[in-house]
């Protein structure tokens, strides 16, 4: 068990990376002014991706670790949203597997045609089995319970990754809300270490699988902090597309901000790895803060760093709406 201490902003005490200011003077040719304020700071780690973590119920490192860190301001979030059924109503074996926060129910199914799970003590291999509530079931060794479904988006602090677990003993995104659900919940895709802003977790596995999913097409805007101001040329590029290494990427919106002349806010649907910045860099300019303010539709609004909530039942519910998953029945709305 870890027991350091985390400082304001939720990083280790002691740990807290030295500030450099990295404003690049090579780049930047493209647009017009350099942002030369003394904040200016490039705070990316090019280590961190944007990959979604493999969830895994009995997984070590997808525990909940508690007693770490600071005391949150926040109470414990009292409003749950349960996976239930009826007493004793058949559910198909692929939706509780799911419902236990093991993985989707797409995933569920491989899972029962490998033979890896087992109810009352035989390997079932039968799609489509319907199991009781009271059935015993085993999915790769361990014995599983559907649970009720937990989703907090919290404001990430900058120096946070967006694991469960860190072999680098590094603050988590679970160190920040602290045992807060007593639930084991995973963060819905990744967040670099030093982009801050909305973020989701929950144990819902399907819900958080279909969010990462490509075909869903989530919306994910971004407040970006530049080292210079973009000229209306590079915005124009963002919009029509950039040639990554990876292939190219566009933005669906990109908006200045209406205050700050070296802040813009962009759309994107995809979430590859280190996508804005590398879009930005494509553009001759640097990130020089990231802060993501809307994901699915959900908005981080006046919500302060390292600060976290419950969804309220509207927003689970339009996030079953967008992915597709409207069954009401285990929402008990
Ligand atoms: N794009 C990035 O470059 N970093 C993030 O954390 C998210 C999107």
């Amino acid at each position: 068990m870890n027991s350091s201490k985390q400082n304001k902003d939720g990083g280790k005490k002691g740990k807290a990376p030295a500030k450099k200011n990295t404003f690049n003077k090579d780049k930047g040719k493209r647009g017009s002014k350099p942002d030369r304020r003394p904040s200016a700071k490039k705070e990316f780690d090019d280590k961190d991706s944007e990959e979604p973590e493999v969830r895994r119920r009995g997984d070590s490192k997808a525990g909940v670790r508690k007693g770490k860190g600071r005391k949150q301001e926040l109470e414990a979030p009292k409003q749950r949203h349960e996976f239930r059924h009826e007493k004793d109503e058949p559910i198909r074996l692929n939706k509780y597997i799911a419902a236990a926060g093991v993985c989707s129910r797409r995933e569920a199914d491989k899972l029962i045609e490998q033979g890896k799970v087992v109810v009352n003590g035989e390997v079932t291999t039968e799609m489509g089995v319907k199991i009781k509530p009271a059935d015993k079931v085993v999915v790769d060794g361990h014995e599983i319970q559907p649970e009720e479904f937990v989703y907090i988006l919290l404001h990430k602090p900058k120096n946070t990754i967006s694991t469960t677990d860190d072999e680098k003993d590094r603050t988590t995104v679970i160190d920040v809300i602290e045992n807060a659900t007593g639930k084991r919940i995973y963060p819905v895709g990744r967040l670099d270490r030093n982009t801050t802003g909305l973020i989701l977790l929950t144990n819902d596995g399907e819900l958080a699988h279909r969010l990462m999913h490509p075909s869903y097409q989530i919306r994910k805007v971004y407040q970006v902090e530049t080292n210079m101001i973009l000229s209306d040329e590079q915005l124009t590029a963002l919009r029509n597309g950039v040639e990554l290494e990876d292939g190219p990427a566009r933005a669906y919106k990109v908006d200045r901000h209406p205050v700050l002349a070296n802040v813009i806010r962009m759309s994107i649907i995809e979430g590859r790895n280190h996508q804005v910045k590398r879009m930005i860099d494509a553009i001759g300019a640097e990130v020089i803060n990231l802060k993501r303010i809307v994901y699915a539709g959900l908005e981080i609004g006046d919500l302060r760093s390292g600060k976290y909530r419950n969804l309220t039942r509207k927003e689970v519910f339009e996030l079953r709406q967008v992915t597709k998953i409207l069954d009401k029945k285990s929402l008990k709305l």
